[in-house]
C-alpha cells in the first residue's frame, strides 16, 4: 500500500556518516510521495552532504545551527517538534544514538530529539564493531523502551572496507518502513507513551519464526516452504506495540523491519527447542509461528552420502515439541500461542492440540483455503482459544493477521 506518507510532516535528521548520501534520495522519495520534509542535521553531517542539497531537495531552510539568526525562530527545536508528525533519523551514528539515550542536547538534532514527543524512526549506520559494542546496544535498548522505532541495519560492505552488520538500509527500504509506521501508528502515539494503550509495552514476548533446516550430510538437508513472513509481521507489530521481542528464527527468506530486542538465529529444530526452552521462564508470552521440522535424520552423515545403491532409506527421529514443552512449563500469567496447519478435520485437530499442549490460543490455517499457508502474503485463519471460543477471520494480509492476533491475545490474559 503506497501513499501513507502523503500529507505527513516529516523531520529528517542526519548525523555524521557516509550513509548520509543515501538520505538525499530518501528525502526526494518522501517528497515525491507527498510528504512535507524539513531537514535537521548535526555539524558532522555537513562533512558529508551540503546544506544546499538538503534545502533544494526538501524545499525548506536547513536547521543545523542552534544559535543561528537564520533560524525561523529562537526556539526552532521546539517549533520543529510542534510542526512534525514524525522524525526519521538517518543515518544515526553511534555518537548521536548515545546522546539521544542520555539526554545530551548539544546541537540542533540532539536538542530537537529532546523536545520531540512523537514517533521517531531511527536508522543506525556504523561499523559492525561499533554497532555491536555493548554501549551502542544498551543505548539502542533504552531508546526502544521509550518507543523509538529502531530500523535493523543491513549487512554487507561497510565504508571502512569491512563486511558486516551496520549498513544503513537503502532509501527505498527506509521509505517503506516510514510508510509502514505511518500506516500502523495511530495519530496520537507519542514517544514514550504507547505504553499507556498497549498490553504489550514492556512485556517480553518469545517469537519463533521461519523454517528449520535438518542436515542429512554436509551437503543436504530437510526443510519446508516456510518463508518466515508471518513471524516477521508479528515481530514488527510487537515492536510497534512496545514489546521486547525475543526472535528465535530459522533461516527465513525475510527479516523484520525493526530490529527485534534480541535476535537468536538457529538452524535446526533442536537448536530452536534449546533457545525457546531457556528463554521461556522469563517471558510473558510466546507465539510459536515457526514451521518446525517434526522429524530430523536420526544420524547425520559426516561425509557426503554417495549414490551407491538404488534405494536409500533415511531414518528419521521425532524432534522435540517446543509448544508441548512450553505448555507443560507454563506458569500463571504466561500466554502461549501455537499455530496449526491442517489439511483435514481442521477444527477437531486444533481443539485437541490446544488442550494437549496447554496453549491459550491456536491460530488455525487450513491448506484447503486458497490464499492461506506457506509462501503467500495472505492468510485465512481461525482462532481457537482456551475459553472455548472459535472465531474465523476473513482472508487478510499477514500484516493484518498479525495485528488481529495481537488484538485478540490480551482477552485471554488472566485478570
Ligand atoms: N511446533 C513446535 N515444535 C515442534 C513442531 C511444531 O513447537 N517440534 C509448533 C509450531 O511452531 C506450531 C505448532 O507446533 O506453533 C503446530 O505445528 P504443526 O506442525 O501444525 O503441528 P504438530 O505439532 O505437528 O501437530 P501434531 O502434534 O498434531 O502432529
Amino acid at each position: 500500500m503506497n501513499g501513507s506518507v502523503q500529507g505527513k510532516k516529516v523531520v529528517v535528521g542526519l548525523s555524521g556518516g557516509i550513509a548520509a548520501y543515501k538520505t538525499l534520495t530518501l528525502i526526494r522519495l518522501l517528497v515525491k510521495n507527498g510528504a512535507e520534509v524539513k531537514c535537521v542535521c548535526t555539524p558532522s553531517a555537513l562533512e558529508f552532504v551540503t546544506p544546499l542539497a538538503l534545502e533544494t531537495l526538501s524545499g525548506y531552510p536547513l536547521y543545523s545551527d542552534l544559535f543561528s539568526s537564520r533560524n525561523e525562530s529562537k526556539t526552532a527545536h521546539v517549533g520543529y517538534a510542534d510542526w512534525a508528525d514524525l522524525m526519521v533519523v538517518a543515518p544515526a551514528s553511534a555518537n548521536t544514538i548515545a546522546k539521544f539515550a542520555h539526554g545530551i542536547a548539544d546541537n540542533a538534532l540532539t536538542t530537537l530529539f529532546n523536545a520531540f514527543d512523537k514517533t521517531v524512526v531511527l536508522a543506525p549506520a556504523m561499523n559492525t564493531r561499533m554497532y555491536k559494542h555493548p554501549a551502542t546496544q544498551s543505548n539502542l535498548d533504552m531508546l526502544r523502551q521509550w518507543g523509538v522505532k529502531v530500523v535493523a541495519p543491513a549487512s554487507g560492505a561497510l565504508a571502512c572496507g569491512a563486511q558486516g552488520e551496520g549498513r544503513m538500509p537503502e532509501p527505498e527500504t527506509l521509505l517503506a518502513y516510514t510508510e509502514w509506521v505511518c500506516r500502523h501508528l495511530p495519530e496520537s502515539s507519542p514517544l514514550g507513551k504507547p505504553q499507556e494503550s498497549s498490553y504489550y509495552t514492556g512485556r517480553k514476548v518469545l517469537l519463533t519464526a521461519g523454517p528449520t533446516v535438518e542436515p542429512i550430510d554436509p551437503v543436504r538437508y530437510l526443510s519446508n516452504h516456510s518463508s518466515g513472513l508471518m513471524g516477521c509481521c508479528l515481530a514488527d507489530e510487537l515492536s510497534l506495540r512496545g514489546a521486547e521481542v525475543y526472535y528465535v528464527t530459522g533461516p527465513a527468506r525475510v527479516r523484520p523491519h525493526f530490529a527485534p530486542y534480541r535476535l537468536i538465529p538457529v538452524q535446526t529444530a533442536g537448536e530452536m527447542y534449546e533457545a525457546a526452552v531457556s528463554l521461556w521462564p522469563d517471558m510473558d508470552a510466546a507465539i510459536l509461528s515457526a514451521a518446525v521440522a517434526d522429524y530430523a535424520p536420526a544420524v547425520v552423515s559426516g561425509q557426503k552420502i554417495k549414490k551407491d545403491s538404488d534405494l536409500l532409506c533415511l531414518e528419521l527421529k521425532k524432534t522435540q515439541d517446543i509448544l508441548a514443552r512450553l505448555g507443560n512449563e507454563k506458569r500463571k500469567g504466561q500466554l502461549l500461542v501455537g499455530f496449526a496447519l491442517e489439511t483435514e478435520n481442521e477444527l477437531e485437530n486444533a481443539e485437541s492440540k490446544l488442550k494437549r499442549k496447554n496453549a491459550d490460543l491456536i491460530v488455525l490455517n487450513s491448506l484447503r483455503n486458497p490464499g492461506a499457508g506457506f509462501a503467500v502474503a495472505t492468510n485465512q485463519v481461525t482462532f481457537v482459544d482456551r475459553k472455548g471460543r472459535v472465531e474465523s477471520l476473513a482472508l487478510k494480509t499477514k500484516e493484518e493477521v498479525a495485528s488481529d492476533i495481537l488484538d485478540y491475545l490480551p482477552s485471554l490474559a488472566e485478570s
